[in-house]
Formats: C-alpha cells, sequence, structure tokens
C-alpha cells in the first residue's frame, strides 16, 4: 500500500551557527516535520537541549515539531514541552515501570490535544508495543542505540517495523511508524518497504544540499 511519507529532520545534525537559514531550507525543502532529539545524560549518554530551545524553533518555522525525549523522566517534562510547542511528543517505553504509567502520559500528551508517540531501543522487542496499538499516534522504532547522530542503520529494525505494521493494519490504526537513525537514500528505501512513513534523518541531510537529501528520500 502507498503511503505519504514524512521527512523529519532532526536538529542533532544541523549546523548552529547557522540556525535560521538551514531552518528556511528545511520549511522550503518539503519536509513536514521537524525532529527535535531531547537527551539528558542518564537514559543516553549524551546531553542536548530543552523546552526553551524549543520555544526558539517554534517561533522560527511552522515546521510539525516532533520531540523525542531520550529522558529518565518524560511525564515530568512533558507539560513544559507541550507549552513550549511540541506537536508531538514521544517518549521510551524502557524508562516506563509500569503500564498504567504509560497510558497516563500518552492520555496526559492527548488532553492537551497533542500527538503522542512511544518508541523502543534497538536491543527492545517490538511484542511491548503490541498492549499498545490503539493509545499512540506514533511509534517510533530506534534504528540506531539512542545518544548520537551519524551511527549505522541496523537491519534487524526492518522485521519490527514490518511485525509492527502487520499489526496495525490489523487493528485498523492510522498509527504512524517513524523509523530513526541511520536514515539514508539506501535505508529509507528499506525502511519505507517494511513499512517506516515518518523518516527521521540528521547526518544524511545537514551535511549536505538539505533540499536535495530531502528530496531524494520521499
Ligand atoms: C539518536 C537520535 C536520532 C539521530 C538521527 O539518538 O534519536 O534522531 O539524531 O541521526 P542520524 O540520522 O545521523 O542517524
Ligand atoms: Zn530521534
Amino acid at each position: 500500500m502507498k503511503r505519504n511519507v514524512i521527512v523529519a529532520p532532526s536538529v542533532l545534525s544541523m549546523d548552529y551557527s547557522q540556525m535560521k537559514e538551514q531552518l528556511d531550507e528545511v520549511s522550503a525543502s518539503g519536509a513536514e516535520w521537524l525532529h527535535f532529539d531531547v537527551m539528558d545524560g542518564h537514559f543516553v549518554p549524551n546531553l542536548t537541549f530543552g523546552p526553551d530551545i524549543l520555544k526558539g524553533f517554534r517561533k522560527a518555522c511552522d515546521l510539525f515539531l516532533d520531540v523525542h525525549v531520550m529522558i529518565e523522566r518524560p511525564a515530568f517534562f512533558s507539560e513544559k514541552f507541550l507549552t513550549a510547542g511540541a506537536d508531538n511528543y514521544t517518549f521510551h517505553y524502557e524508562v516506563m515501570k509500569e503500564v498504567e504509567d504509560i497510558h497516563n502520559l500518552a492520555s496526559l500528551v492527548h488532553s492537551q490535544s497533542k500527538s503522542v508517540g512511544i518508541s523502543i531501543k534497538p536491543d527492545t522487542p517490538v511484542e511491548v508495543l503490541k498492549p499498545f496499538l490503539n493509545d499512540f499516534d506514533v511509534f517510533l522504532i530506534m534504528s540506531v542505540e539512542p545518544g548520537f547522530g551519524g551511527q549505522k542503520f541496523i537491519p534487524e529494525s526492518l522485521d519490527k517495523i514490518r511485525t509492527l505494521r502487520g499489526w496495525l493494519d490489523e487493528a485498523g490504526s492510522k498509527a504512524h511508524i517513524e523509523v530513526d537513525g541511520g536514515i539514508n537514500e539506501t535505508t529509507a528505501v528499506l525502511a519505507k518497504s517494511a513499512g517506516a512513513d515518518v523518516l527521521v534523518a540528521g547526518s544524511y541531510i545537514f551535511r549536505q544540499n538539505i533540499r536535495e537529501a530531502v528530496k531524494s528520500l520521499a
């Protein structure tokens, strides 16, 4: 089935000395989402940006702000990012202690009429997502170990995407499957044919002509 593909450039790999110019290029490129990687130095061994920086991005572009939090306390920070302008808020399955916490955070984000996503790391089996097929708008399958841009695509992610897409189709869910990490013109084709419809790309896009890179992924 042909799905509309959304490209989500990840600002983690942006040249921050040319933020505005690069954001304008992304907006002109046809990319619909902007992927915003939040890291707390605990869940992953890297530290990035918080809600105040997201406010700046919100003012600087009209793109759909797709916030991916790789942090230990996603519930605690959720309102701050939503208020700062997040359109989607994706948190990690691995930091949630109880199933109830997952449902509660998803409902909290929905109560603010925002999109909510759940993400799993490469070592987490896709089966953990099965109980939540109707609770989320976005399922983010990490195709690299979270924490850094520029890593190599993990091909085992494709089976997870295929399996998940089968379950979502069976459940009649229109949720997005987003793939994140090591996406380039080759792995994008594989991910799309496995059933992903949102492609995150950081280093591939920001290391070359932005418009051409985005076009080559869609
Ligand atoms: C990694 C982040 C990814 C990363 C993708 O923890 O979640 O979004 O920025 O970067 P590339 O596309 O360079 O693998
Ligand atoms: Zn990400």
